[in-house]
């Protein structure tokens, strides 16, 4: 490592670098690597400090497959419902190899997206107590904490809301897991080592994003 290399070049990297992993090796993640991981999302920021977090350590497989089957299910669901309502024909309509096209299509239709959560070694739920306001922001900011510091262990996760949106997968989860009445299932982490690296997803450039002092007025000129 460089010896100017600084303290935010290692966080900007990290950031960076960041990008959610679906597919997954069999080795393990280590105690000291998940203690790190639970150790990141215990310091997140939370409205009035309420902390309104839980985490649930899925390692054993017949569970861990469970889970992959019902946020698979809800997923196929939910883009066949995209699909025969034309939104998905929609939100592909750049997409111009029809091959490809039809690949997706199939793909996402399959009840196979989200069902990676069975071959990651862990997975982290996530859960909050309802009665907190601010609890959906709370546990995204836990929930970055700990995709950062999985990305600084190079390890690889993806944040995998579906199964917890559709409340009838929510309540097979919280059955699942015996999670209280009084607490909600937010999202759960999949976290294990990537097969492969992976290309980043595009991001919009800043001076589309950010305004100066109103909103129209570009911040930046030319692309930063
Ligand atoms: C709130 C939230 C919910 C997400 N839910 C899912 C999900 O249910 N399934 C999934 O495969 N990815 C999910 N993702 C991952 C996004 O698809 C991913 O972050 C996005 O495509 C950008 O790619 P990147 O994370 O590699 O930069 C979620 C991400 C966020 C922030």
């Amino acid at each position: 490592m460089p010896e100017s290399y600084t303290l935010v070049d290692a966080t900007l990297k990290v950031i960076q670098d960041r990008r959610s992993i679906r597919e997954f090796t069999s080795d393990d993640i280590t105690e000291n690597e998940l203690n790190l991981i639970l150790e990141s999302a215990r310091q997140a920021p939370s409205g009035e400090n309420a902390q309104p977090w839980r985490f649930i350590v899925v390692k054993d497989e017949i569970t861990r497959k469970k889970l992959g089957a019902i946020a698979g299910g809800g997923s196929g669901r939910r883009f066949t419902a995209e699909f025969v309502t034309q939104k998905m024909q929609e939100r592909f309509a750049n997409l111009e190899d029809e091959a490809k096209k039809k690949a997706a299509f199939e793909k996402l239709t399959s009840g196979q997206v989200s069902a990676f959560m069975a071959d990651a070694p862990v997975n982290l739920v996530v859960i909050g107590k309802k009665d907190v306001w601010d609890l959906p922001f709370d546990t995204s900011a836990a929930i970055e904490n700990i995709l950062l510091m999985v990305t600084a262990l190079n390890l690889g996760a993806c944040w995998v809301i579906a199964p917890c949106i559709d409340i009838r997968d929510e309540e097979r989860i919280k059955d699942l897991l015996s999670i209280p009445e009084n607490m909600k299932a937010i999202s759960i982490i999949s976290i294990g080592h990537p097969t492969r690296v992976h290309r980043p997803r595009p991001r919009l450039p800043l001076k589309d994003i950010v305004f100066t002092e109103k909103w129209g007025d570009n911040y930046y000129k030319e692309e930063a």
